[in-house]
């Protein structure tokens, strides 16, 4: 039962749990119209204290498409925290005014603080460097429906994996299906965080700083940005952040069907050569992420979806 609850990780839920989002995910893409009206009278807070393009906008696109209503801010300079008001109280204020919090936050573990205060169920749409459970879902989303099953693939995984909380989520998720193997393609500075290692399943991983010699192999090729607003060394972030470009003459060497997916923002790691590429699913995934938002506030609002 996926009424009333939080997700601020993958594991929140089961495996069943996210195949059911997943299912009515696709369910709406069929037939996104038989949904426009079912969150009517719902009324969903984003809250993003760090920049978004994606989350935030494919959120409210999400309670917009299915006939809701949203309220929120996404500079936090507009709201009351330039007076110095705490997380805590804006959660427990805004809880008294929505069904549903969406939140963004620049800390990791900001998200399992506000929860403490929230009256309403309540998404992490990324805290810091931590997690990112609804790109997480928007991937699943994408590997299910371009690949038809979340088991059994290579997954390397690309650029800054310290930092970037999308590798830290999609492992945890990808790690729960079977036969998933990873391959984690960084520099040594930007290395995956030993506690997302640990916990992967029969040690099916290997580490490399070179994906031109991993690429062959691989069924999924998930590229991220070196993610320079989390760097205190700024020297630091201009040495690392083309470490990895992924271009026309690198793909010649990957699979027919290996699929390049990418959270956005780009930077330079990913080549606009290779845009028009049909195995560059980066901006379909965009979209997934919109159609899986909606199927989650549908699930969490527990709305009746008698079509
Ligand atoms: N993928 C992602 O989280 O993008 P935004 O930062 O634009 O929301």
């Amino acid at each position: 039962m996926l009424k009333s609850r939080n997700l601020i990780q993958p594991e929140d839920f089961s495996i069943e749990e996210i195949d059911e989002i997943l299912n009515l995910a696709e369910d709406i893409m069929k037939d996104p119209s038989a949904y426009s009206r079912v969150c009517e009278g719902k009324l969903m807070a984003t809250l993003f204290y760090e920049p978004s393009t994606r989350t935030r906008l494919s959120f409210e696109a999400a309670m917009k498409r299915l006939g809701g209503e949203i309220i929120g801010f996404s500079e936090p300079n507009s709201s009351s925290v330039s007076k110095g008001e705490s997380l805590g109280d804006t959660i427990r204020v805004v809880s008294g005014y929505v069904d549903l919090i969406v939140m963004r936050h620049p800390i990791a573990g900001a998200a399992n603080e506000a929860i403490q205060y929230t009256t309403v169920p309540f998404i992490n749409a990324g805290d810091g460097g931590n997690q990112h459970p609804t790109q997480t879902l928007t991937d699943l989303l994408t590997i299910k429906s371009l690949k038809g099953t979340l088991h059994n693939h290579t997954i390397g995984l690309c650029g800054d994996l310290k930092y970037g909380r999308t590798v830290h989520s999609l492992v945890k998720a990808m790690n729960r299906y079977e036969d998933n193997k990873f391959v984690f393609i960084a520099p040594e500075e930007l290395k995956m965080p030993e506690y997302v290692k640990e916990g992967i399943k029969n040690y099916s991983y290997c580490e490399t700083t070179h994906l031109d010699e991993a690429l062959s192999n691989l069924d999924l090729l998930y590229m991220t940005r070196v993610q320079g607003e989390r760097f205190s060394n700024k020297d630091e972030y201009e040495r690392l952040k083309d470490t990895y470009i992924l271009d026309k003459e690198k793909m010649k060497n990957a699979k027919e069907d290996m699929l390049v997916l990418h959270p956005l923002p780009r930077v330079n790691e990913i080549s606009t050569d290779i845009d028009n590429d049909d195995r560059a699913v980066y901006f379909k995934q965009a979209v997934y992420g919109m159609y899986v938002r909606m199927a989650l506030i549908i699930k969490l609002l527990g709305v009746d979806i008698k079509k």
